[in-house]
């Protein structure tokens, strides 16, 4: 049986991914790890600061581990505010993960982002090769994480597979400093207050994508055939949105429903990625096909939201 270990496990993908894969691959099977004591009790869990190699080394040696699912990483709002907390973490914690790879011929899926591109990319149907210039700090070791897993593949053979998630939305796990995360924050306050004020601006429009499919693309860029795979980094698309159209899905459940704008220094940052993703070489070489639109995955949101919060609102 394939043995797994997770990174940022406790994190917003970490927590409903590690999930996922227990249930697919056995509980016993899927090491989750994460920098601080979890709470939750179901299933293998370690302490891991992606930082300490020696730890991280003897982790990975200790639960006999075939594929390391690196997510450990600070986002990027929290990034503009430490650069070198990021820079720790992202660069010098992916040098670690994709150098242990290597030692241990791991196979190694680490996230890329929509922040791997920056203002001189061009913004519709964004490709996945193209100008790639970031200017926050969370994009800059994004592309770097994506030119060294590469170089580690052609160079040494890792097998190094890595994905540019669009903004992730979910119910379970909260996010974690992102700047695509007023899309989840807006579901939290039209269910408790029936109003939201936007960090960004009415017509910030990114691409964004439910944390199923997220868990779906993910899962399939994990067990494709390496053969299949003629690039190592890809581009997946879900749905592109700005808060605006979300807010109008949103009030067709909740009429009352109201949204201000008071966008910060995040709206800098969503001006700077693109507003749609050309996923298509996904599409073609393991099958990538998105499940939800926008109206979709807010009924659902909703729903899932209101259960854990336990507010009624139909
Ligand atoms: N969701 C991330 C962020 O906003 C983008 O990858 O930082």
């Amino acid at each position: 049986m394939t043995r797994i270990l997770i990174t940022g496990s406790l994190g917003q993908i970490g927590t409903e991914l590690t999930q996922q894969l227990r249930s697919k691959y056995g509980k016993e099977n899927v090491i989750a790890s994460d920098i601080r004591k979890n709470d939750g009790d179901d299933g293998p869990y370690h302490i891991l600061n992606v930082l300490d190699k020696e730890g991280f080394s003897s982790l990975i040696k200790e639960q006999e581990i075939d594929w390391l699912i690196h997510n450990a990483s600070v986002l990027s709002a929290t990034g503009e505010k430490n650069p070198h907390l990021a820079m720790d973490v992202n660069i010098r914690g992916f040098e670690n993960a994709i150098e242990l790879a290597r030692l241990n011929n791991l196979r190694i899926l680490t996230p890329s982002s929509i922040a791997a591109f920056g203002p001189s990319t061009p913004q519709e149907n964004t490709p996945d090769f193209t100008t790639m210039r970031p200017t926050t700090i969370y994009g800059v070791s994004k592309v770097y994480l994506e030119l060294l897993g590469e170089y580690y593949n052609h160079k040494w053979g890792v097998d190094f597979r890595s994905l540019r998630y669009p903004g992730i939305i979910s119910s379970e796990a909260p996010p974690g400093g992102g700047t695509t995360d007023y899309a989840i924050a807006i579901f939290h306050d039209a269910l408790k207050q029936m109003r939201y004020t936007s960090f960004l601006n009415a017509d910030a429009t990114l691409p964004m994508m439910y944390m199923p499919d997220c868990l779906k693309g993910t899962i399939q860029l994990l067990e494709a055939e390496e053969e299949k795979l003629t690039q190592r980094t890809y581009n997946i698309a879900g749905i592109s949105f700005n808060p605006a159209e979300l807010a109008s899905s949103i009030k067709k459940h909740l009429p009352d429903f109201e949204i201000s704008y008071e966008p910060d220094y995040r709206q800098e940052i969503a001006g700077t990625w693109p507003k749609s993703l050309d996923d298509s070489n996904a599409r073609r070489d393991w099958n990538w096909l998105p499940d939800f639109d926008l109206d979709k995955l807010v009924t659902d949101m909703l729903e899932n939201l209101s259960n854990t919060l336990e507010i009624t609102y139909k």
